[in-house]
């Protein structure tokens, strides 16, 4: 009984403890499987498409999407360059000057509104969403039924983009609005608010206006450091061109790690050392009363044989106290 409790505490203990970390690398990853089906889902709105209208696809995206928004916008890469969106794409006004690389002769521009998935896509520790993530993403606009298409580098070479968030939220007293966007590898960087609901980036990818969350300090970087290597090296594999949120990344997650490894150690030793306790009481038991099992039931806290064979007795449940 004891074992089976505290090897399910082993198991379930670590799993708990690891999820909430920052693995910039994973979260990438789905952010960028997202992007790639609701390129998708936006290119299935462009049947015999106009030049230079917006097709609203959120009505063609699964249920389990609700609460995100799509469109798809195609035009003509000459025209983007010289005359930009007119008036505007949803929240974003697109100027005069936007380049793609590589070239096409036609692109389309994808539209997300993340909603309420934003947080879970694009994590941001510390900082509380005041609007939804948007996306502005580019895509070879020859061949409507293409999937898996690969998103072209956008660069506004004249006035930036600006995106006017509606509905923004405000600050938590005393936290100032930022504005935060997010590069196609993961990476993040703020930038000030203008005009109460305005952001600026000069190329693609996803952006959102947050406000630092006030956090305490972490008690954890006081531990002693030289247990941690061998069962949990830090998670991020491939370091990527230094950016600062991945660095923060790898340190809280060696330092957690570090943590995890200790926490198991006293878990794995105290587990050893009521075992060894309880097969001692057992021995004496047996020896002692040769199987008069009833005299056991107010024993209570230090155990009774029945405990080895009657996997539901109810007093057990509340015996462990690490
Ligand atoms: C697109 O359609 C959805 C409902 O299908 C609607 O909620 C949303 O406002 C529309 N978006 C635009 C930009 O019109
Ligand atoms: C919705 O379900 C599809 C598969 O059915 C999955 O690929 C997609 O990630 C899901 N979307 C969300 C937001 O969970
Ligand atoms: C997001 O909001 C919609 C309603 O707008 C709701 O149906 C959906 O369950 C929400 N999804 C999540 C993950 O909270
Ligand atoms: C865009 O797609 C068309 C049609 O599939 C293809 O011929 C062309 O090479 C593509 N352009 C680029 C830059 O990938
Ligand atoms: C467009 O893409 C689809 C799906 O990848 C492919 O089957 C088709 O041959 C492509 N058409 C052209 C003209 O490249
Ligand atoms: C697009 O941008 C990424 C990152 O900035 C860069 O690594 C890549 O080489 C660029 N691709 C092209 C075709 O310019
Ligand atoms: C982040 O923004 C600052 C100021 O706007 C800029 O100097 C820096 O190059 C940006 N970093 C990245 C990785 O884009
Ligand atoms: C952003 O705002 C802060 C305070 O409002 C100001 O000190 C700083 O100079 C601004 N940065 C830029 C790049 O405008
Ligand atoms: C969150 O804030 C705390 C306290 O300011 C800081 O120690 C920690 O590194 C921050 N976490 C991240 C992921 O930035």
């Amino acid at each position: 009984m004891w074992l089976h409790h505290h090897h399910l505490l082993l198991l379930v203990l670590p799993l708990l403890l690891c999820s909430p970390l920052p693995l910039a690398g994973a979260q990438s990853s789905e952010a960028r499987s997202l992007d790639a089906i609701l390129q998708e889902y936006a290119y299935r709105a462009l049947v015999r498409p106009k030049t230079g209208t917006i097709y609203n696809a959120t009505s063609l995206l699964p249920s389990n999407f609700t609460g995100v928004k799509v469109a798809a916008l195609r035009l003509r890469s000459g025209s983007l360059r010289r005359r930009g969106v007119v008036p505007s794409y949803n929240e974003f006004e697109i100027p005069i000057g936007i380049i793609e690389r590589p070239y096409v002769k036609r692109l389309v521009l994808v539209y997300q509104n993340l909603g309420n998935l934003s947080k879970r896509y694009y994590p941001l520790p510390n900082y509380t969403y005041l609007a939804p993530v948007l996306g502005l993403l580019a895509y070879n606009g020859s061949n409507l039924s293409a999937t898996n298409l690969p998103t072209l580098n956008v660069s506004a070479s004249a006035d930036p983009i600006r995106v006017k968030f509606v509905d923004v939220r405000d600050p938590p007293l005393g936290a100032v609005a930022r504005c935060v966007w997010f590069d196609l590898e993961g990476s993040s960087n703020f930038s000030n608010v203008t005009g109460g609901n305005t952001c600026s980036t000069s190329t693609q990818g996803h952006l959102s206006i947050v406000a630092e969350t006030s956090v305490p300090p972490p008690p954890a970087p006081s531990l002693p450091p030289p247990v941690s290597p061998p069962p949990s090296p830090p998670p991020p594999v491939v370091p990527q061109e230094s950016n600062s949120s991945n660095k923060v990344g790898v340190i809280v997650g060696s330092v957690l790690g570090g943590v995890v490894f200790l926490v198991l150690l006293c878990l794995l030793v105290l587990w050893v050392l009521k075992y060894k306790r309880n097969k001692r009481i057992q021995q004496m038991e047996r020896a002692a009363d040769a199987g008069e099992a009833l005299h056991m039931a107010n024993v209570g806290d230090t155990k009774a044989p029945a405990a080895t064979v009657t996997r539901t007795q109810p007093a057990l449940e509340h015996e462990y106290a690490p």
